[in-house]
């Protein structure tokens, strides 16, 4: 049974990401996969502290609410993460996971080495601008951290123009997800 580590980037439980993320996971579960999720909109999360620590030692030495994912991603297969554009960037949330993934990669600079690679990932991201190329320079800055992570990128999705209240997720979008998550597991 394959192992699938999801990090949920937006605050809100009914949202584009939350919704897109929860299709990747039906469709990973539809084949068997075991799959942890993990809040990033959680109380007890920490930014990193730039400690350096994880320069010299696997792991992190920050304890807090995020710091089981370190032996999560260790063992899993794969890793989902979705974020919304917030300021032309990713969620606050989602930055500073990405900071907290500095484990991944080992070394003092670069070219740094993953330390765990080979995994499958999927990314989502959405936004309210309906154009789709607005905010590639924050997807690729993630997408290009996972693949620093040594992680193929399965798909990654984009759900653009939400700005109505009533979600509007098209049934392409949610097939896309349900299909990448089958791929994923
Ligand atoms: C603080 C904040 C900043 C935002 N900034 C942008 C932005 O720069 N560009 C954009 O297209 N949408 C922006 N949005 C809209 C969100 O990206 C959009 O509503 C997204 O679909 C929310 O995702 P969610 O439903 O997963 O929470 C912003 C929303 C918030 C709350």
């Amino acid at each position: 049974m394959s192992k699938i580590i999801a990090f949920v980037g937006s605050p809100r439980k009914n949202g584009y990401t939350s919704l897109l993320i929860e299709e990747v996971i039906k469709g990973a579960r539809s084949k068997g996969a075991e799959v942890k999720i993990y809040d990033l909109n959680d109380d007890g999360i920490k930014g990193c502290q730039g400690c350096f620590y994880c320069r010299i030692h696997e792991g992190c030495a920050t304890k807090d609410y995020l710091q089981p994912m370190y032996e999560d991603i260790k063992n899993a297969d794969g890793i989902i993460f979705g974020s919304p554009i917030y300021f032309m960037q990713i969620s606050g949330q989602s930055k500073q996971w990405l900071d907290r993934m500095f484990p991944m990669i080992g070394g003092s600079s670069f070219p740094f080495q993953a330390r765990y690679p080979g995994k499958k990932a999927v990314t989502i991201f959405s936004q309210g601008n309906e154009n789709k190329d607005a905010f590639q320079a924050p997807i690729q800055s993630v997408n290009n951290a996972f693949s620093m992570f040594g992680w193929e990128l399965i798909d990654s999705l984009l759900c653009s123009n939400t700005s109505s209240p009533n979600l509007k997720l098209s049934e392409e979008l949610l097939k896309q997800a349900f299909s990448a998550g089958e791929l994923l597991s």
